[in-house]
């Protein structure tokens, strides 16, 4: 079984579902990635999976232990981290306070994991006493994925990592997130970008109106007229 497995979740905001019957698997070691329009349900099917809207439908597992009613603040134990799109870090406490306070999940010690992740961004080592509000948002945002990494998730969701990046710092934060998924991590990404999506993924959901209108193999999604798709002109198959 892939580290997490989502079967036919159903999730809105009130009564009416935003997204209908999301079936999405991520393997550790891997970047699946979710593309589609604005509105799309992007978000929205990253908070049900992390517990902050609940289901209506459907079923989340993570390493096979289905976490789909568990309290929110539950969830992360079970090996499920989360970095939101917006609004991820301390902006008053320093890089290694932020740091400190990811790290509560994982039993053991902090200062060993800090190190480590020091060594993957070495950027947020330079700067480990400066305050987070004053860090670029590139860095902000990968300050945000270190401390989600904290816990040594072995599933964690990163909204929009890239949103507002320069394209040298947007370069910067895929090679990062290919990284993680080396660290025995399933990385699930929500991105804008179809190119760099469809560049940095291994496989990659195209949500449309709140459906998983198509799914593939990164070199199978890019065969498609993506295009006609983010417009709903096609109605293209499941190419798997
Ligand atoms: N808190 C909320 N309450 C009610 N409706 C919401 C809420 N957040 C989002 N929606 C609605 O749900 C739909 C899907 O929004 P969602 O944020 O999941 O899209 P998205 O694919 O992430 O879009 P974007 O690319 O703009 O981030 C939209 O119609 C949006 O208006
Ligand atoms: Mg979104």
């Amino acid at each position: 079984m892939p580290a997490l497995h989502t079967e036919g979740v159903t999730a809105g905001y009130g009564k009416t579902p935003i997204i209908t019957d999301i079936s999405v698997d991520a393997e550790v070691g891997r970047v699946t990635t979710i593309i589609g329009p604005n509105g799309a349900g992007k978000s929205t099917f990253a908070k049900a999976l992390v517990g902050i809207l609940k289901p209506m439908a459907g079923r989340i597992l993570v390493n096979d232990v289905d976490v789909t009613r568990m309290p929110g603040h539950e969830i992360p134990r079970h090996g499920l981290a989360y970095v939101p799109q917006n609004d991820n870090v301390f902006k008053r406490m320093s890089v290694r306070e932020n740091l400190e306070i990811g790290g509560f999940v994982h039993k053991g010690d902090s200062s060993a994991r800090i190190a480590e992740l020091f060594e993957i961004f070495p950027d947020l080592g330079k700067a480990h006493t400066k305050k987070a509000g004053l860090l670029s948002g590139g860095q902000q945002n990968l300050l945000a994925i270190a401390r989600a990494l904290m816990a040594k998730p072995s599933v964690i969701v990163l909204d929009e990592p890239t949103a507002g990046l320069s394209p040298a710092y947007t370069s910067v934060v895929w090679e990062q997130v290919a990284r993680i998924a080396t660290l025995n991590t399933a990385v699930v990404v929500v991105e804008q970008n179809v190119e760099r999506a469809l560049k940095h993924s291994d496989y990659v959901h195209i949500f449309v109106a709140g459906r998983d209108h198509v799914h593939g193999t990164a070199a199978d999604i890019s065969q498609l007229d993506l295009p006609s798709i983010f417009l709903g002109r096609s109605h293209a198959a499941s190419t798997t």
